[in-house]
């Protein structure tokens, strides 16, 4: 059996995670929003006004800490003035980007509002670059979070909401070196100070705006924007990396029909993430030396061909155990670079590519890569330690890839009582044919004590969830006395694990 050492120095603080990291996307796309999220009042599906109560007690379940919406593709193409005010008079438009269907938008700003409360989570405003107005960005950002008599803020409380939402989260454009707009870093640039410069901070509402950033390994993107722009204009900029099986959009491959050499080209595609983070943070690093603006992953995930007989514009896919393993190295990776990335938001929320949640008329069904959120969200808010593995290699033919992935956090001084330590630990095996036996190791001054609550996932790589058989994939959970300050822990071939215990200065 392979051996390794995982070795933790908890005094050894390096940043604080942000929870916004464990963030999701939602995109009026296919039935993520529609069917997935918003029935209406009328369905027979239980609902608090039209949102489906059994996605927000599962998303809950998650403390999902932030939603991006309205998109993506539809964001550049969403005009919110079309989703207020009385639905039957609300415009419809085709969804050009996606299936080329009619959105009667009746879900607009009220009713993401309404879902970010019932979720309680923060909303993330993707706003419209591409084919709006600087007039209509400021007015949406007055709409929503400004007090006092104007116009819109009467208009606001016409409609139903009669305090302004607290907002802090704005995307200005999206993806627009592509589908927002095909504009040069230059050029965009220019057009993004325009558009931050208007949308104004109201009634003690803070903005985090984030400007569009690069596309995967865009080195030109980066530099050429930051260079144009300074934390007075924003605070984050955006990063889209999708996982495709073959690293082209042309052959993305089955969501669940794959070879042993197509999991590990997936594993090894994912992984180039990290190479990308760096990359862009170095190149951020000198045009900002003093790390005021921040990477913001907000879209990431596996992209597959859509299931077989779907529309090929809802981007609807399954997810398998190959997910979850993609999922724990990708939150291991994003946590590794807490110190600059301050949220990633992983596409998207129901129903669509790498989705937590699928649905079918009234059944849902939580995922592999959910079970994989629901195990890491200790991580949310802590601080991440000094923690590393020893590195095994794994794969098949000529690709070979890192077999484990770890972090480790420890929960915030105030939850922490004397010199006792809740610390969390997260793991990964990416290899299909080989379990491992991890030695983990706190420094002598350190021991564990007692309870180690252990988490783990384990399946066959196809392995995963349907609505006939929705517990195929699924956490066991078991308790271990541990104490000492070396403890032994066996990770089966493709898992991923999480470990709650505390630890002990002696
Ligand atoms: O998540 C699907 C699409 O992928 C988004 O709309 C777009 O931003 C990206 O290209």
């Amino acid at each position: 059996m392979k051996k390794s050492t995982l070795h933790i120095n908890p005094d050894k603080t390096l940043s604080h995670i942000a929870p916004e990291i464990y963030g999701q996307f939602s995109e009026h796309l296919g039935r993520c929003i529609y069917d997935g999220i918003f029935v209406g009042e009328s369905s027979d599906i239980p609902n608090t006004k039209g949102i489906r109560n059994d996605v927000v007690e599962a998303l809950r379940s998650l403390n999902l800490p932030v939603l991006r919406w309205p998109g993506g593709c539809f964001a550049d193409e969403y005009h919110w003035k079309d989703g207020i005010g009385p639905k039957e008079n609300r415009r419809k438009i085709i969804n050009t980007n996606w299936g080329g269907t009619v959105e009667d938008n009746s879900f607009g700003t009220h009713e993401f509002m309404e879902l970010c409360e019932q979720i309680d989570c923060e909303p993330y405003i993707a706003i419209n670059l591409g084919s709006g107005t600087v007039q209509e960005a400021a007015d949406w950002v007055e709409y929503m979070t400004a007090e006092g008599a104007s116009t819109l803020v009467e208009l606001r409380k016409k409609n139903g909401r009669e305090k302004p939402w607290k907002v802090k989260y704005i995307g200005i454009g999206n993806e627009n070196w592509g589908g927002g707009g095909s504009m040069d870093a230059d050029y965009y640039a220019s057009e993004y100070k325009r558009y931050q410069q208007f949308c104004k901070e109201y009634s003690g509402n803070t903005l985090y705006k984030i400007a569009c950033g690069p596309n995967a390994d865009d080195y030109h993107w980066t530099s050429e924007l930051m260079s144009r722009i300074n934390h007075w204009h924003a605070k984050g900029i955006s990063l889209h990396y999708y996982t495709l099986p073959s690293g082209n959009f042309d052959q993305k491959g089955s969501s669940t029909d794959f070879t042993e050499k197509e999991y590990y080209a997936t594993i090894s595609q994912t992984l180039r993430i990290e190479e990308i983070i760096k990359g862009h943070l170095r190149i951020m690093d000198q045009l900002d030396p003093d790390h005021n603006i921040d990477l913001v992953v907000d879209e990431w995930g596996a992209w597959y061909d859509v299931e077989p007989g779907t529309n090929p514009g809802f981007l609807y896919q399954q997810n398998t155990m190959r997910d979850a393993i993609i999922a724990a190295l990708n939150l291991n990776i994003f946590n590794k670079h807490s110190d600059r990335i301050s949220m990633a938001n992983i596409a998207q929320v129901v129903n669509v590519l790498q989705a937590m949640i699928l649905t079918e008329d009234a059944k849902i069904i939580k995922t592999p890569t959910y079970e994989v959120f629901y195990m890491f969200k200790e991580h949310q808010d802590a601080t991440l330690v000094e923690s590393s593995i020893d590195s095994l290699s794994t794969g098949c033919e000529d690709i070979t890839v890192p077999a484990l992935s770890e972090s480790v956090s420890i929960e915030k001084a105030q939850e922490n009582i004397g010199n006792i330590k809740k610390i969390t630990i997260t793991l990964a095996n990416t290899s299909l044919s080989e379990g491992t036996e991890i030695e983990i190791c706190l420094p002598n001054s350190y021991q564990f004590t007692s309870e180690a609550s252990i988490s783990l996932l384990h399946e066959e790589v196809h392995a995963y969830n349907t609505f006939e058989e929705p517990e195929n994939v699924k956490r066991t959970e078991i308790t271990k006395i541990w104490n000492n300050n070396k403890q032994v822990l066996y990770l089966p071939a493709c898992s991923v694990c999480r470990i709650k215990c505390s630890i002990q200065q002696v």
